[in-house]
Protein backbone atom coordinates (compact mmCIF):
# COMPACT_ATOMS: atom_id res chain seq x y z
CA UNK A 1 0.00 0.00 0.00
CA UNK A 2 2.43 2.26 1.26
CA UNK A 3 4.45 2.14 -1.80
CA UNK A 4 1.37 2.60 -4.50
CA UNK A 5 0.88 5.57 -2.46
CA UNK A 6 4.54 6.78 -2.38
CA UNK A 7 4.13 6.05 -6.54
CA UNK A 8 1.18 8.08 -7.06
CA UNK A 9 2.47 10.97 -5.34
CA UNK A 10 6.19 10.74 -6.96
CA UNK A 11 4.60 10.96 -10.25
CA UNK A 12 2.32 13.44 -9.58
CA UNK A 13 4.64 15.68 -7.75
CA UNK A 14 7.25 15.13 -10.96
CA UNK A 15 4.77 16.18 -13.32
CA UNK A 16 4.05 18.87 -11.85
CA UNK A 17 6.98 20.09 -9.62
CA UNK A 18 6.60 22.89 -6.58
CA UNK A 19 8.37 26.27 -7.74
CA UNK A 20 11.11 27.27 -6.09
CA UNK A 21 11.71 30.67 -5.12
CA UNK A 22 14.72 32.49 -6.04
CA UNK A 23 17.35 32.36 -3.39
CA UNK A 24 18.23 35.39 -1.99
CA UNK A 25 22.34 35.52 -2.41
CA UNK A 26 22.53 33.90 -5.66
CA UNK A 27 21.17 35.13 -9.12
CA UNK A 28 19.04 32.94 -11.18
CA UNK A 29 20.59 31.13 -14.38
CA UNK A 30 18.28 32.86 -17.53
CA UNK A 31 17.59 30.09 -19.99
CA UNK A 32 16.68 30.67 -23.87
CA UNK A 33 15.30 27.60 -25.37
CA UNK A 34 15.61 27.35 -29.46
CA UNK A 35 12.54 26.00 -30.88
CA UNK A 36 9.11 24.87 -28.69
CA UNK A 37 10.01 21.50 -29.19
CA UNK A 38 7.93 18.79 -27.75
CA UNK A 39 10.15 17.27 -25.16
CA UNK A 40 10.58 20.71 -23.85
CA UNK A 41 7.91 20.68 -21.13
CA UNK A 42 9.00 17.21 -19.79
CA UNK A 43 12.94 17.27 -19.73
CA UNK A 44 13.35 21.25 -19.29
CA UNK A 45 10.86 23.59 -18.41
CA UNK A 46 9.00 21.43 -15.48
CA UNK A 47 12.70 20.70 -13.71
CA UNK A 48 13.61 24.33 -14.36
CA UNK A 49 10.31 25.84 -12.06
CA UNK A 50 11.87 23.47 -9.15
CA UNK A 51 14.93 24.89 -9.39
CA UNK A 52 15.44 28.37 -7.26
CA UNK A 53 18.69 29.22 -9.63
CA UNK A 54 17.19 29.02 -13.00
CA UNK A 55 14.45 30.27 -15.45
CA UNK A 56 13.03 30.25 -18.57
CA UNK A 57 13.73 33.55 -19.78
CA UNK A 58 13.03 33.34 -23.70
CA UNK A 59 12.01 31.10 -26.24
CA UNK A 60 12.44 31.76 -30.14
CA UNK A 61 10.29 29.86 -33.20
CA UNK A 62 10.49 30.06 -36.86
CA UNK A 63 6.53 30.96 -36.72
CA UNK A 64 5.67 33.78 -34.35
CA UNK A 65 2.33 32.23 -33.34
CA UNK A 66 3.87 28.99 -31.63
CA UNK A 67 6.36 30.85 -29.89
CA UNK A 68 3.94 33.18 -28.38
CA UNK A 69 1.60 30.07 -27.46
CA UNK A 70 4.56 27.64 -25.72
CA UNK A 71 5.88 31.28 -23.63
CA UNK A 72 1.76 31.75 -22.81
CA UNK A 73 1.26 28.40 -21.73
CA UNK A 74 4.98 28.19 -19.77
CA UNK A 75 4.97 31.73 -18.76
CA UNK A 76 7.80 32.68 -20.18
CA UNK A 77 8.67 36.26 -20.49
CA UNK A 78 10.52 36.76 -24.00
CA UNK A 79 9.33 35.56 -27.04
CA UNK A 80 11.50 35.48 -30.48
CA UNK A 81 9.60 34.70 -33.71
CA UNK A 82 10.58 34.70 -37.17
CA UNK A 83 13.21 33.25 -39.46
CA UNK A 84 15.58 35.00 -37.41
CA UNK A 85 14.39 34.47 -34.38
CA UNK A 86 17.17 31.82 -32.91
CA UNK A 87 19.83 33.83 -33.77
CA UNK A 88 18.28 36.99 -32.26
CA UNK A 89 17.73 34.98 -28.97
CA UNK A 90 21.59 34.16 -29.20
CA UNK A 91 22.55 37.58 -29.06
CA UNK A 92 20.13 38.70 -26.00
CA UNK A 93 22.12 39.70 -23.24
CA UNK A 94 20.34 38.64 -21.03
CA UNK A 95 20.64 34.88 -21.32
CA UNK A 96 23.10 33.49 -19.89
CA UNK A 97 22.58 29.42 -20.98
CA UNK A 98 20.65 28.02 -23.71
CA UNK A 99 18.48 24.87 -24.33
CA UNK A 100 18.67 23.37 -27.62
CA UNK A 101 16.13 20.68 -28.57
CA UNK A 102 16.68 21.24 -32.05
CA UNK A 103 16.17 18.31 -34.63
CA UNK A 104 19.35 16.53 -34.30
CA UNK A 105 20.91 17.54 -38.35
CA UNK A 106 20.31 21.04 -36.21
CA UNK A 107 22.81 20.00 -33.52
CA UNK A 108 26.03 21.58 -34.57
CA UNK A 109 25.17 24.79 -36.28
CA UNK A 110 22.71 26.13 -33.59
CA UNK A 111 25.24 24.64 -30.58
CA UNK A 112 28.29 26.44 -32.19
CA UNK A 113 26.29 29.33 -32.96
CA UNK A 114 25.31 29.69 -29.00
CA UNK A 115 29.06 28.75 -28.09
CA UNK A 116 29.92 31.62 -30.19
CA UNK A 117 27.71 34.09 -28.41
CA UNK A 118 29.15 33.35 -25.51
CA UNK A 119 26.07 30.86 -23.90
CA UNK A 120 26.57 27.57 -22.15
CA UNK A 121 24.35 25.10 -24.18
CA UNK A 122 22.30 22.32 -22.42
CA UNK A 123 22.23 20.04 -25.73
CA UNK A 124 19.56 17.07 -26.92
CA UNK A 125 20.87 14.24 -27.47
CA UNK A 126 22.78 12.67 -29.62
CA UNK A 127 24.74 15.63 -29.36
CA UNK A 128 25.24 15.64 -33.73
CA UNK A 129 25.12 14.24 -36.85
CA UNK A 130 28.89 12.82 -36.58
CA UNK A 131 31.86 12.69 -33.76
CA UNK A 132 33.60 15.04 -35.66
CA UNK A 133 30.93 17.86 -35.13
CA UNK A 134 30.76 16.75 -31.73
CA UNK A 135 34.49 17.40 -30.98
CA UNK A 136 34.69 20.65 -32.96
CA UNK A 137 31.82 21.75 -30.54
CA UNK A 138 33.45 20.81 -27.44
CA UNK A 139 36.71 22.24 -28.65
CA UNK A 140 34.88 25.55 -29.00
CA UNK A 141 33.05 25.71 -25.44
CA UNK A 142 36.68 24.73 -24.35
CA UNK A 143 38.21 27.78 -26.37
CA UNK A 144 35.52 29.90 -25.04
CA UNK A 145 35.30 28.86 -21.00
CA UNK A 146 31.83 27.36 -21.53
CA UNK A 147 29.60 24.69 -20.21
CA UNK A 148 28.27 22.09 -23.12
CA UNK A 149 26.41 19.32 -22.09
CA UNK A 150 25.21 16.38 -23.97
CA UNK A 151 21.85 16.07 -22.12
CA UNK A 152 22.07 12.10 -21.38
CA UNK A 153 19.53 12.69 -18.05
CA UNK A 154 19.47 9.36 -16.62
CA UNK A 155 22.77 9.09 -16.03
CA UNK A 156 22.27 12.04 -13.19
CA UNK A 157 19.96 9.80 -11.26
CA UNK A 158 21.04 7.76 -8.11
CA UNK A 159 19.46 4.25 -10.29
CA UNK A 160 22.52 4.68 -13.05
CA UNK A 161 24.59 5.67 -10.07
CA UNK A 162 23.62 2.46 -7.98
CA UNK A 163 23.85 -0.02 -10.68
CA UNK A 164 27.21 1.54 -11.63
CA UNK A 165 28.16 0.96 -8.13
CA UNK A 166 27.01 -2.51 -7.62
CA UNK A 167 29.22 -3.38 -11.21
CA UNK A 168 32.15 -1.28 -9.75
CA UNK A 169 32.17 -3.07 -6.00
CA UNK A 170 33.43 -6.38 -7.65
CA UNK A 171 30.85 -8.09 -5.51
CA UNK A 172 30.04 -10.22 -8.71
CA UNK A 173 32.92 -10.66 -10.38
CA UNK A 174 34.06 -8.87 -13.61
CA UNK A 175 31.44 -7.79 -16.55
CA UNK A 176 30.76 -10.80 -19.28
CA UNK A 177 27.78 -8.79 -21.43
CA UNK A 178 25.38 -6.13 -21.10
CA UNK A 179 22.34 -6.22 -22.98
CA UNK A 180 20.52 -2.58 -22.76
CA UNK A 181 16.96 -2.05 -24.81
CA UNK A 182 15.52 0.80 -25.70
CA UNK A 183 11.77 0.90 -27.29
CA UNK A 184 8.47 2.08 -27.30
CA UNK A 185 4.90 0.74 -29.01
CA UNK A 186 3.74 1.73 -32.64
CA UNK A 187 1.88 5.00 -32.61
CA UNK A 188 3.68 7.21 -30.34
CA UNK A 189 6.08 8.23 -33.23
CA UNK A 190 3.99 9.39 -36.05
CA UNK A 191 5.12 8.11 -39.96
CA UNK A 192 6.24 11.91 -40.46
CA UNK A 193 8.27 12.64 -36.91
CA UNK A 194 11.65 14.07 -37.62
CA UNK A 195 12.80 10.85 -36.15
CA UNK A 196 12.33 9.11 -39.44
CA UNK A 197 13.89 12.31 -41.93
CA UNK A 198 17.75 11.16 -42.97
CA UNK A 199 18.79 14.99 -43.67
CA UNK A 200 17.45 16.13 -39.66
CA UNK A 201 19.46 13.25 -38.42
CA UNK A 202 16.61 11.07 -37.52
CA UNK A 203 17.03 6.88 -37.23
CA UNK A 204 15.90 4.74 -34.40
CA UNK A 205 19.59 4.19 -33.39
CA UNK A 206 20.27 8.16 -33.36
CA UNK A 207 16.77 8.79 -31.13
CA UNK A 208 16.63 5.85 -29.06
CA UNK A 209 20.08 3.72 -29.94
CA UNK A 210 22.53 6.95 -28.70
CA UNK A 211 20.77 5.59 -25.03
CA UNK A 212 21.24 2.09 -25.25
CA UNK A 213 24.59 3.02 -26.26
CA UNK A 214 25.43 5.39 -23.55
CA UNK A 215 24.01 2.41 -20.87
CA UNK A 216 26.47 0.14 -22.69
CA UNK A 217 29.06 2.21 -22.54
CA UNK A 218 28.49 3.27 -19.02
CA UNK A 219 27.69 0.10 -16.95
CA UNK A 220 30.66 -2.10 -18.68
CA UNK A 221 33.03 0.94 -18.45
CA UNK A 222 34.26 0.53 -21.53
CA UNK A 223 34.55 1.81 -25.22
CA UNK A 224 33.50 -1.03 -27.79
CA UNK A 225 36.20 -2.16 -30.00
CA UNK A 226 34.38 -3.65 -32.83
CA UNK A 227 31.04 -3.77 -33.99
CA UNK A 228 30.15 -7.68 -34.45
CA UNK A 229 26.43 -7.49 -35.73
CA UNK A 230 24.19 -4.68 -36.93
CA UNK A 231 20.70 -5.62 -38.33
CA UNK A 232 18.04 -2.73 -38.89
CA UNK A 233 14.31 -2.97 -39.59
CA UNK A 234 13.87 0.22 -42.22
CA UNK A 235 11.02 2.74 -42.74
CA UNK A 236 13.26 3.65 -45.75
CA UNK A 237 16.54 3.13 -47.03
CA UNK A 238 18.21 4.98 -45.26
CA UNK A 239 15.90 5.04 -41.76
CA UNK A 240 15.89 2.26 -39.37
CA UNK A 241 12.75 1.80 -37.19
CA UNK A 242 14.39 -0.70 -35.13
CA UNK A 243 18.38 -1.57 -34.74
CA UNK A 244 19.83 -4.79 -32.61
CA UNK A 245 23.36 -4.48 -32.61
CA UNK A 246 26.63 -6.53 -31.07
CA UNK A 247 30.33 -4.91 -29.85
CA UNK A 248 32.74 -6.36 -28.18
CA UNK A 249 34.45 -4.47 -26.05
CA UNK A 250 37.66 -4.98 -24.01
CA UNK A 251 38.10 -7.52 -21.24
CA UNK A 252 35.79 -9.97 -23.66
CA UNK A 253 33.27 -8.26 -22.94
CA UNK A 254 30.05 -9.22 -25.32
CA UNK A 255 27.39 -6.26 -25.54
CA UNK A 256 24.21 -6.44 -27.08
CA UNK A 257 21.62 -2.75 -28.08
CA UNK A 258 18.35 -2.85 -28.81
CA UNK A 259 16.33 0.25 -29.99
CA UNK A 260 13.19 0.05 -31.62
CA UNK A 261 10.64 3.73 -32.61
CA UNK A 262 7.90 1.30 -32.83
CA UNK A 263 7.19 -1.66 -32.19
CA UNK A 264 4.43 -3.86 -33.53
CA UNK A 265 1.28 -5.09 -31.60
CA UNK A 266 1.60 -8.50 -30.61
CA UNK A 267 -0.50 -10.83 -32.51
CA UNK A 268 -1.25 -7.63 -34.72
CA UNK A 269 -3.38 -7.12 -31.62
CA UNK A 270 -1.96 -6.71 -27.89
CA UNK A 271 0.00 -3.41 -28.13
CA UNK A 272 3.71 -3.92 -27.29
CA UNK A 273 4.93 -2.35 -23.78
CA UNK A 274 7.47 -0.30 -23.58
CA UNK A 275 11.24 -1.84 -23.05
CA UNK A 276 13.77 0.07 -20.82
CA UNK A 277 15.61 -2.48 -19.65
CA UNK A 278 19.61 -3.09 -18.94
CA UNK A 279 21.06 -6.63 -17.94
CA UNK A 280 24.54 -6.58 -16.85
CA UNK A 281 26.35 -10.17 -16.57
CA UNK A 282 29.19 -10.79 -14.38
CA UNK A 283 31.23 -13.62 -13.91
CA UNK A 284 29.20 -14.40 -10.35
CA UNK A 285 25.49 -13.03 -11.05
CA UNK A 286 23.54 -10.78 -12.84
CA UNK A 287 22.53 -7.39 -12.30
CA UNK A 288 18.58 -6.59 -14.00
CA UNK A 289 17.56 -3.27 -14.31
CA UNK A 290 14.16 -2.46 -14.81
CA UNK A 291 13.44 1.14 -16.15
CA UNK A 292 16.69 3.10 -16.73
CA UNK A 293 15.63 5.61 -18.38
CA UNK A 294 12.37 7.16 -16.66
CA UNK A 295 13.39 5.34 -12.85
CA UNK A 296 11.46 8.27 -11.20
CA UNK A 297 7.93 6.43 -12.62
CA UNK A 298 9.51 3.19 -11.02
CA UNK A 299 12.16 1.18 -11.60
CA UNK A 300 14.24 -2.20 -9.91
CA UNK A 301 17.61 -3.29 -9.31
CA UNK A 302 17.70 -7.06 -9.14
CA UNK A 303 20.96 -8.36 -7.94
CA UNK A 304 21.35 -12.46 -8.48
CA UNK A 305 24.44 -14.53 -7.32
CA UNK A 306 24.85 -17.58 -9.30
CA UNK A 307 26.52 -19.65 -6.59
CA UNK A 308 23.07 -19.46 -4.49
CA UNK A 309 20.76 -18.14 -7.02
CA UNK A 310 19.96 -15.55 -4.22
CA UNK A 311 18.23 -12.32 -5.53
CA UNK A 312 17.68 -8.87 -3.86
CA UNK A 313 16.05 -5.89 -5.61
CA UNK A 314 17.26 -2.48 -4.78
CA UNK A 315 16.04 0.96 -5.43
CA UNK A 316 17.73 4.32 -5.49
CA UNK A 317 15.00 7.23 -5.72
CA UNK A 318 17.74 9.57 -4.18
CA UNK A 319 21.28 10.18 -3.64
CA UNK A 320 22.05 10.58 0.44
CA UNK A 321 22.49 14.05 0.15
CA UNK A 322 20.86 15.16 -3.09
CA UNK A 323 17.34 14.74 -4.40
CA UNK A 324 13.40 14.13 -3.54
CA UNK A 325 11.64 11.08 -4.63
CA UNK A 326 9.99 13.29 -7.43
CA UNK A 327 12.94 14.54 -8.82
CA UNK A 328 12.85 13.21 -12.69
CA UNK A 329 15.91 12.38 -14.60
CA UNK A 330 15.86 16.05 -15.91
CA UNK A 331 15.38 17.61 -12.58
CA UNK A 332 18.80 15.58 -11.18
CA UNK A 333 20.79 16.89 -14.66
CA UNK A 334 19.69 20.66 -14.42
CA UNK A 335 21.31 20.43 -10.78
CA UNK A 336 24.50 19.27 -12.54
CA UNK A 337 24.25 21.93 -15.21
CA UNK A 338 23.63 24.81 -12.99
CA UNK A 339 26.40 23.92 -10.45
CA UNK A 340 29.07 23.50 -13.81
CA UNK A 341 27.77 26.92 -14.87
CA UNK A 342 28.03 28.30 -10.98
CA UNK A 343 31.43 26.98 -10.51
CA UNK A 344 30.54 24.11 -7.95
CA UNK A 345 31.30 20.23 -8.96
CA UNK A 346 28.18 18.48 -9.97
CA UNK A 347 27.57 15.54 -8.60
CA UNK A 348 27.86 13.89 -11.67
CA UNK A 349 28.59 14.58 -15.52
CA UNK A 350 29.02 13.57 -19.26
CA UNK A 351 32.38 14.79 -20.41
CA UNK A 352 33.64 15.41 -23.83
CA UNK A 353 35.35 11.79 -24.15
CA UNK A 354 32.04 10.51 -23.72
CA UNK A 355 30.03 12.64 -25.97
CA UNK A 356 32.70 11.92 -28.77
CA UNK A 357 32.98 8.25 -27.77
CA UNK A 358 28.90 7.61 -28.20
CA UNK A 359 28.96 9.17 -31.30
CA UNK A 360 31.88 7.37 -32.72
CA UNK A 361 29.76 4.02 -31.63
CA UNK A 362 26.44 5.23 -33.39
CA UNK A 363 28.45 5.93 -36.44
CA UNK A 364 30.25 2.54 -36.27
CA UNK A 365 27.13 0.49 -36.48
CA UNK A 366 25.56 2.48 -39.04
CA UNK A 367 29.19 1.62 -41.25
CA UNK A 368 29.15 -1.93 -40.49
CA UNK A 369 25.29 -2.41 -41.76
CA UNK A 370 25.98 0.11 -44.50
CA UNK A 371 23.42 2.21 -43.46
CA UNK A 372 25.96 5.26 -43.24
CA UNK A 373 26.37 8.19 -40.80
CA UNK A 374 23.58 10.84 -40.99
CA UNK A 375 25.00 13.83 -43.51
CA UNK A 376 27.35 16.26 -42.17
CA UNK A 377 26.38 20.04 -41.27
CA UNK A 378 26.52 22.14 -44.01
CA UNK A 379 27.27 24.86 -41.42
CA UNK A 380 30.53 26.30 -41.68
CA UNK A 381 31.26 28.00 -38.53
CA UNK A 382 32.54 31.62 -39.04
C1 LIG B 1 13.02 16.21 -43.88
O1 LIG B 1 13.12 17.50 -43.32
C2 LIG B 1 13.45 18.49 -44.26
C3 LIG B 1 13.72 19.77 -43.50
O2 LIG B 1 12.62 20.10 -42.67
C4 LIG B 1 12.35 18.62 -45.27
O3 LIG B 1 12.69 19.60 -46.24
C5 LIG B 1 12.13 17.26 -45.96
O4 LIG B 1 11.02 17.32 -46.83
C6 LIG B 1 11.93 16.16 -44.94
N1 LIG B 1 11.95 14.88 -45.60
C7 LIG B 1 11.02 13.97 -45.43
C8 LIG B 1 11.22 12.68 -46.15
O5 LIG B 1 10.05 14.14 -44.73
Amino acid sequence: MSSMFGLISRVRTSLNPPEAKPLPDSKPLKFGVLGAAAIAPMAFIAPVKSHPEAVVYAVAARSKERAAAFAKTHGIEKVFGGSNSYQELLDDPEIDAIYNPLPNGLHFEWTMKALAAGKHVLLEKPSANTAEETRKMFELAENKGLVLLEAFHYRFHPLAHRVKAIVESGELGAVKSTSTSLSIPRGIMKADDIRFNYSLGGGALMDMGCYTINAMRYFAGADPTAVLSAEHELVSPQIDRKTVATFSLPGSITSTILCDLSVPPMLKLIPALPIMNAVIQCEKGEIKVMNYIAPTLYHSITVTTTANKKSRVEKAYTFPDLGEPWWTTYRYQLEAFVNKVKGRTPHAWVTKEDSIKNMEAIESVYAKSGLGSRPKSEYVPS
